[in-house]
């Protein structure tokens, strides 16, 4: 079996599911030591034990990364449990769609505090440690939907632009600090996020959106391109990864 992140921690926010329960799977059986972020404690418990039978390291540490001080002693906590901190996966996120008008404003509360805010504070967290460390990799989970806007999706879409936009600015700042960024943007993947909308009209616009892509991304395939970014020698920096279906015309 290969292990190229043998003696690697790494800690994964929103690893309760999706793309984040992946990418930790993937990773630890690469060989890191995982710390596991999310609110839902029992789902991240379990993914934890699961890590542990199949002979790999993990740690399941509850967080709301909306919270500063919570995200705080999320990363710190990773860093402490794990003995170290080389990599930090934002990839928490919410996608809550609909037109501007009429809105919830709550809704756009949520994404923004979670998606941006979150990984902010996860980021400024981890900055120092890993440059304490000698460096680190910090791998942020934006979307084609922070390149291409549409209709319906005007505030996810300012959301991952802002997640885009900063990685590029915190990837010329942490170069000095021996701190890779990587901006990973995937088109449609199979997980809960769609699940949280409730309006008829989005969730029927997103099925046909499915439909007209035919084979939709899984979790493991966007794990698999973080697990690519992090594993490369230190002189090479994946500072993109774009990956959709292979139907997905947008
Ligand atoms: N699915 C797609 O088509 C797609 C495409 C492009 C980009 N993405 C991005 O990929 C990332 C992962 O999403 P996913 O598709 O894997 O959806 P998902 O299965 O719904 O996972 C979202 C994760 O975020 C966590 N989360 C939400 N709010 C949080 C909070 N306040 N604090 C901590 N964790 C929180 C959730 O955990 P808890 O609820 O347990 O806290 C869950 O683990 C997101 O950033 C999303 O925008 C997804």
């Amino acid at each position: 079996m290969s292990v190229p992140l043998e003696g690697r921690a790494v800690a994964v926010t929103g690893a309760s599911s999706g793309i984040g329960e992946a990418t930790a799977l993937v990773l630890a059986r690469a060989g890191a030591a995982v710390a596991l972020g999310a609110r839902r404690k029992d789902r991240i418990e379990r993914l934890a034990q699961r890590i542990e039978a199949d002979g790999g390291r993990a740690v399941a540490l509850e967080v709301d990364v909306s919270d500063e001080s919570q995200a705080r002693d999320f990363v710190e906590g990773a860093h402490s449990e794990l003995g170290a901190l080389h990599g930090l996966v934002n990839n928490a996120g919410v996608m809550l769609l609909g037109p501007v008008e009429g809105a919830d404003a709550e809704e756009w509360r949520r994404m923004v505090a979670v998606n941006v805010m979150g990984l902010l504070y996860c980021t400024h967290a981890a900055l120092p440690l890993m440059r304490e460390g000698g460096g680190g990799h910090v791998v942020n989970i934006s979307s084609t939907a922070g390149r291409t806007a549409a209709a319906g999706a005007a505030v996810y879409n300012f959301t991952k632009f802002g997640v885009t936009g900063f990685s590029e600015a915190l990837r010329q700042e942490a170069l000095h600090s021996n701190i890779r960024v990587t901006c990973v943007e995937p088109g449609f993947v199979e997980t809960e996020l769609q699940e949280q909308n409730t309006s008829p009209v989005v969730l029927h616009a997103v099925e046909k959106m499915r439909e007209q892509i035919g084979d939709v991304l899984q979790p493991g395939d966007v794990a698999d391109a973080i697990l690519y970014a992090l594993s490369r020698p230190q002189h090479v920096s994946i500072n993109e990864v774009l990956v959709r279906p292979t139907g997905e015309s947008r």
